[in-house]
């Protein structure tokens, strides 16, 4: 009987069964998070980088995993928090509120590189990087340039992932640059979430990655049971997260109705108040009233003094 584990065993790892915990938007990423931890486990990377990491959905998950498994990595995530025309321009709110969640949870293993891609290259040795996750700018040249800038940074075990590989509108063409390196080097790629593919570029990528990236190129039926399994947890995944953007919303709406509530016990006390004054004129009026009703009841003769001084004053026109 074979010792070898199954294609199924080799990916149940018990992290990829984790919930990511960082659910924000946008969640085009969220449906890998559990690709991305199994990746983290199965390359146990010295040095992680991500190009692109925006609100830190992608980046939060590969951090989730590190810290989850101990392994001693050390993480960087570059961006210029200031967005590209296919995130659209954002402002200065996505960095800060980026930024207390990392410091507070991965600061010991993880900085945030606020740089231009180009210009935070420097900061890296050549051969350094075991895990390089391009998530940029999406046309063909911004793509290309940031795979073939970087290469270099690749260590020996180095695997390169590019998301949007099948997004195929406007002017993203990550998906003409993946048909061409995945002619030149081994690589997996699933289908949902816009795309992820993994490139398996060094020469000495660990061999279970090798193994699994081997079994998929020979099999249909074991590239269909990667790509279902981990869309079935990614979907598992985007669904948290539209329900906590619902539970969100719910709870907003529960705030609005309290506030609504306080308005309108405001409103019936002021209504009350004005009901008694206006009570309080009624009794005023129909009090006048049985006043002018009691006046005009006296004997004509009892007013004939008062309206003969009248008229001396201000003349007959005015009776
Ligand atoms: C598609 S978003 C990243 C999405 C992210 N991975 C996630 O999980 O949501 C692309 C990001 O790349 C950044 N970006 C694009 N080109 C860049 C460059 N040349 N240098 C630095 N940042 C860049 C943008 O600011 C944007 O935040």
């Amino acid at each position: 009987m074979s010792t070898e584990p199954t294609l199924l065993q080799t990916l149940a790892k018990p992290v990829v069964f984790q919930m990511p915990r960082r659910l924000i938007a946008p969640p085009s990423w969220t449906m890998h998070a559990p690709l991305a931890m199994w990746l983290i486990e199965m390359l146990r990377p010295s040095v992680f980088v991500e190009l692109g990491t925006f609100s830190g959905t992608s980046y939060c998950a590969f951090c989730q995993a590190v810290q989850h498994l101990s392994i001693p990595s050390k993480c960087y995530a570059v961006d210029t928090w200031k967005g590209d025309p296919h995130a659209s321009m954002y402002g200065e709110d996505v960095f800060k509120e980026l930024s207390a969640y990392h410091d507070a949870n991965y600061a010991s293993f993880s900085r945030l590189v606020r740089e231009d891609f180009d210009s935070a290259r420097s900061h890296f040795a050549d051969g350094s990087i075991d895990l390089l996750h391009i998530d940029g700018y999406h046309t063909y040249d911004a793509v290309k340039h940031d795979f073939e800038s970087w290469r270099p940074k690749l260590s020996n075990r180095g695997v390169v992932l590019f998301h949007d590989t099948n997004v195929h509108e406007r002017d993203f063409a990550v998906a003409q640059l993946w048909d061409e390196l995945k002619r030149q080097y081994q690589s997996i790629e699933v289908l949902h979430g816009h795309g992820l593919g993994i490139l398996l570029v060094g020469s000495d990528v660990p061999a279970p990655l090798r193994e699994v990236a081997r079994h998929l190129i020979a099999s249909g039926d074991d590239l269909r049971l990667f790509q279902d399994f981990f869309a079935h947890l990614g979907r598992a995944c985007l669904l948290e997260v539209e329900d906590s953007q619902k539970r969100a919303e719910i709870r907003r709406l529960e705030e609005r109705v309290v506030e609504l509530e306080r308005d309108g016990t405001k409103l019936l006390n002021r209504c009350a108040i004005l009901e008694g004054e206006a009570q309080g004129l009624n009794q005023e009026v129909g009090r006048l009233a049985l006043e002018i009703r009691k006046e005009r009841a006296q004997p004509k003769g009892m007013l004939a003094p008062l309206r003969i001084m009248k008229r001396a004053v201000v003349g007959p026109r005015s009776e």
